[in-house]
């Protein structure tokens, strides 16, 4: 079921400020930003082998992602493992006894579906599949 980590998902206050760090001192290929408005976020891909590291800012302060740089900081916000079935991996997790944050995909960035795994059900780990 589980293919690979897609991403790992990294809250920052700003892009501009952030991205140097990735594409410029890493020096990850940098595949551009992408506004998710469902999500309330700034999407930054940038590449690492078969994976990626995906830098997500907020664009409005009751953002998910506002609410977690409140809470916590910047930092590492959610793993998102690839999956060929999202609807079949969602009901695997139900099946499984596990809480789902979304039963039914949402849209995430260049035109995946996503859905989040409940983090009382990851062991404080927000989880994407
Ligand atoms: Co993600």
């Amino acid at each position: 079921m589980l293919q690979k980590i897609n991403h790992i998902g990294i809250a920052v206050q700003s892009l501009e400020t952030t991205l140097p760090f990735y594409r410029d001192s890493l020096g990850l290929p940098f595949h551009g930003i992408e506004e998710v408005t469902e999500q309330k976020v700034k999407v930054a891909m940038l590449g690492i082998g078969e994976s990626k590291i995906e830098l997500l800012e907020p664009t409005s302060s009751d953002s998910p992602i506002a609410k977690f740089l409140e809470k916590n900081g910047p930092g590492i916000h959610h793993i998102a493992y690839e999956v060929d079935d999202i609807e079949a991996a969602i009901s695997r997790m139900l099946q499984q006894g596990a809480r789902m944050i979304d039963e039914v995909p949402r849209n995430g960035a260049h035109g995946t579906r996503i859905a989040f795994v409940h983090p009382k059900s990851s062991n404080g780990v927000l989880t994407e599949l």
